[in-house]
């Protein structure tokens, strides 16, 4: 067991990151949010970090003068809080190269249907479930997975499927997968504390 330090990026309501701080607070996941970083100053993640004494940074690539110094503002901010493990939970850009470097296999990001079908660029929020729906797919689901340099393409590592309702709109279907999201992303970062998370081959394997 280890408990995680966590560093989490959110660009919206952050109800993920609600749901990861509760989970903390109920004990069923071994970790602490040392710092929540964001892009944007209205994200909801950043009041609920400030309301509970989280700090907070916004990182954005108009505050700096090159964008090394932009990279680099990334990796100190996690270094200075201390973090060993890295949340996306509704990050809306890209994490640069020399921090997915810094932090192989140490990052992970919540997509809202089952990779590797639905992801890529331009596939977030309800374009996915739109997409879903407009493909007839019988089921949907929640993927985590492991970050790397391509967008939504790192090793699975759990993925929960979700029944699609003849009735569904992509607000139906968003709802109830969200409600998966907030109980999958505790338990995948809880055995990640637990050290059951192995990468060998690409593929993520939970021991
Ligand atoms: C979630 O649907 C997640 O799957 C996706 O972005 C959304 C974030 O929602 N990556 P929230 O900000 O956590 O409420």
């Amino acid at each position: 067991m280890s408990q995680l330090q966590l560093g989490v990026f959110a660009s919206g309501r952050g109800s993920n990151f609600t749901a990861i701080l509760k989970a903390i607070d109920d004990g069923r996941l071994d970790a602490v949010v040392r710092v929540l970083v964001s892009n944007n100053d209205d994200a909801g993640a950043l009041e609920t970090a400030q309301d509970r004494g989280i700090p907070t940074a916004v990182i954005r690539r108009k505050g700096f003068p090159s964008r090394d110094e932009f990279i680099e503002a990334h990796i100190d901010v996690l270094k200075n809080h201390g973090v060993d493990f890295v949340v996306l939970a509704g990050y809306m850009k890209m994490i640069p190269e020399a921090v997915i470097q810094q932090y192989r296999h140490r990052i992970v990001n919540i997509h809202p249907a089952l990779l590797p079908s639905f992801g890529g660029k331009g596939m977030y929020g309800h374009f996915v479930h739109e997409a879903v729906l407009a493909r007839g797919c019988k089921v949907s689901g929640v993927t985590i997975h492991i970050v790397d340099e391509i967008y939504d393409n790192g090793p699975i590592v759990t993925q929960r499927c979700i029944p699609v309702e003849a009735a569904d709109t992509p607000d139906t279907l968003a709802a109830r997968v969200l409600k998966t999201e907030h109980i999958l992303y505790a338990e995948t970062l809880q055995l990640f504390a637990e050290e059951r998370v192995e990468i060998r081959d690409g593929l993520a394997a939970i021991r």
